[in-house]
This record gives structure tokens, C-alpha cells and sequence, in this order.
């Protein structure tokens, strides 16, 4: 992410729109590697189920809990086509809703120029969205300014 879009995201809490958040948690959360914040409604159970499956395997996440998330995810650029549940910032990247963590944790380690990864929607078998043996396809899309590209597919 951007120093921009940094801050952008700094005025954003600074203007009252998250009362709660203290600006030095989201620097705080940029800073380091694997930790991370997300935003979410306060009754969404698949974003927590997936805030665990981040947890499991030792990304940390602050979760705040908003009643609208327009706001957050226009600030952080992340596209109409691309929306889902929850957005998350880990290292300098936006995560927008079910990403896997090994996909986020290729996204840390190969460090691609973009704004960040999204799967798109809620699809049935990705990360906090189990149904039983049900897995549908469903792409993990890396996006940028102008522009995307298909970066996992299960
Ligand atoms: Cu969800
Ligand atoms: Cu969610």
C-alpha cells in the first residue's frame, strides 16, 4: 500500500469515522509483518471464522468492528467487482474478504507491486466459509491501480 493510501487511511480515523481506533494501532498493524487489522460488521460470523483461520496460523489481527464498510473500502481502493465481507490490512497490503493465508503469506513474501488480494464474494469451501464437503471455485485476484490479475485458484 501506498504512502497515500496510508495516509488517507490515517485522515479517515483522524475525521471520526472510527472513534475507537487509536492511529498508532494502524501504523502499528503496517509496521509489522505478520499482523495485521480487519474490518468488519459486528455480527458477521464467516469473517470471524476466517479472522481464526488468519490466527491458526500466527497472523494477528486487530478486528474493528464498523456498521457500514463503504467508507474503509473505497479509502483503501479496494474495486466494486472485487468486494466481500470483510477488509483486512496485513503488511501493506489490502486483504478484501476469504483469502487463504498461504496465499498471504506468498503476497508477504514475494512482495508484488498492488494494492492488495480479494476473493470476491463469499464462495462456499474457502477460508471460514465451510459447509461441510462442499468446496465451489473460486479465484484469489491480485489488484493494483488499473488493473488485476488472477493470483491463486482453487
Ligand atoms: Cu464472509
Ligand atoms: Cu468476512
Amino acid at each position: 500500500m501506498s504512502n497515500i493510501l496510508r495516509r488517507e487511511a490515517t485522515v479517515l480515523i483522524l475525521s471520526g469515522l472510527m472513534p475507537s481506533l487509536p492511529v498508532f494501532g494502524l501504523r502499528h498493524a503496517l509496521a509489522a509483518e505478520y499482523r495485521g487489522m480487519v474490518f468488519k460488521s459486528p455480527t458477521c460470523g464467516c469473517c470471524a471464522d476466517w479472522v481464526n483461520h488468519l490466527e491458526k496460523s500466527g497472523i494477528r489481527l486487530d478486528v474493528k468492528n464498523l456498521k457500514s464498510l463503504q467508507k474503509i473500502k473505497k479509502t483503501l481502493q479496494v474495486p466494486r467487482q472485487l468486494q466481500s465481507c470483510h477488509t483486512g490490512i496485513i503488511g501493506n497490503y489490502v486483504i478484501e474478504g476469504h483469502v487463504p493465508v498461504r496465499d498471504i503469506r506468498r503476497l508477504l513474501t514475494q512482495k508484488p507491486k498492488a494494492i492488495g488480494l480479494a476473493v470476491p464474494g463469499m464462495p462456499i469451501g474457502s477460508p471460514g466459509m465451510e459447509q461441510g464437503d462442499r468446496n465451489d471455485p473460486y479465484e484469489v485476484v491480485l489488484f493494483h491501480k488499473g488493473g488485476q490479475r488472477i493470483f491463486a485458484r482453487y
